[in-house]
């Protein structure tokens, strides 16, 4: 393989190709020397470590037309940025943001550090992130490494060892690609190729531009990489959720700040654990006295756990909840907005 040759034939597909994105200046734009945003690149970014560009894209839109500054991120109260990420999922990275936000207002009067070493600094902002934004508003020629360039790594040299443990060598092979010229339009053209050409499952070699390279392709199965050692299962847990109405509203709680969801509005919910929740010890655990009956149950995928919430629901009162209109529950983590529509009928 020789680096400069795939070099150029990326960066030229990636002149071609690239993906139009919200928070991208298009290599086109970028030659003639525009400059993304930082704040942008790096919103885009946090939102990006945690799901896909088709999911994320309308919560940048939301988050950049209300905030467009990191200056009015900083100055928003923690609740309304918190309501806003709901549905992006992982709620520490939330805080995250906002630490993160609040440091480069107060600290540095509004204005991103221009290096991965003085992004790193910052509150809440981690090494891919720093690398990211490094490469992509400033041009520096930083290293960044997200799953999809691991897999694009993987593939082009056909790396046999397995993740996680191969991490380091694919980290250090992506390194030995990164040059001074275009180290932004490098870092998002290995990004775009990961997603839209090297994807996980059915690759499409044939319209790979630097297929003539790619050891994994070369073997035959380039699918196959990168390896992976088997994983133990995912653990499941189950746990009862409440939905209790009166009349439009329904009641929610706020889950203790730290944890799973720490801060956020919820159903109240049983104690989550490995076995399913009989009917009396359902009710029995119910936040209220009400005439309880089982309409159903969710399943939803954490990171660490799959959930299984059995629902109740009810007309009635109870105390210490926050009785939220109908309209109103959107803001509600993907989970509970499951579990709500589910017990309500689907009436959302
Ligand atoms: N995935 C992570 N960061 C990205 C970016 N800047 N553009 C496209 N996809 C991405």
């Amino acid at each position: 393989m020789n680096p400069k040759t795939l070099r150029a034939q990326l960066l030229a597909w990636y002149d071609a190709n690239a993906r139009d994105l919200p928070w991208r200046v298009g290599p086109g734009a970028h030659t003639a020397g525009l400059r993304a945003d930082p704040y942008r690149v790096w919103l885009s970014e946090v939102m990006l470590q945690q799901t896909t560009v088709p999911h994320a894209t309308p919560y940048f839109l939301k988050f950049t037309a209300r905030w467009p500054t990191v200056g009015d991120l900083a100055s928003e109260a923690d609740g309304e940025v918190m309501a806003a990420w709901a549905g992006l999922g992982y709620y520490a990275r939330a805080r995250n943001l906002l630490a993160c936000a609040r440091a480069v207002a107060g600290d540095h009067c509004g204005v991103f550090p221009d290096s991965e070493a003085g992004l790193r600094a910052l509150p809440g902002l981690g090494p891919y992130t720093a690398a990211a934004v490094a490469a992509i508003a400033f041009d520096e020629p930083s290293n960044v490494v997200d799953g999809n360039v691991e897999r694009v790594m993987a593939r082009l040299f056909a790396v046999e060892d397995a993740l996680p443990d191969a991490k380091p060598e694919l980290k250090r092979l992506a390194a030995s690609l990164v040059r001074k010229d275009r180290p932004g339009d490098w870092a998002q053209a290995l990004m775009d190729l990961g997603a839209t050409i090297c994807r996980p499952r059915q690759p499409l070699c044939d319209r790979c531009p630097v297929s003539a390279h790619c050891a994994g392709l070369a073997s035959g199965a380039p699918e196959t990489y990168p390896r992976r050692t088997a994983k133990a299962a995912r653990p499941h847990r189950y746990g009862v959720a409440y939905v209790l109405t009166r009349g439009d509203e329904v009641a929610l709680v706020r889950r203790p700040p730290r944890g799973l969801l720490g801060g956020m509005l919820a159903l109240p919910t049983s104690a989550w654990r490995a076995t399913r929740w009989g009917e009396a010890e359902a009710r029995a655990a119910a936040p209220a006295e009400a005439a309880w009956r089982g309409v159903g149950e969710v399943e939803h995928g954490f990171t660490h756990f799959t959930l299984t919430l059995q629902l109740l629901r009810a007309e009635g009162e109870a105390a210490d909840v926050v009785w939220t209109p109908r309209r109103d529950l959107d803001a509600l983590p993907s989970v509970f907005l499951k579990a709500a529509r589910a017990g309500l009928g689907n009436l959302l």
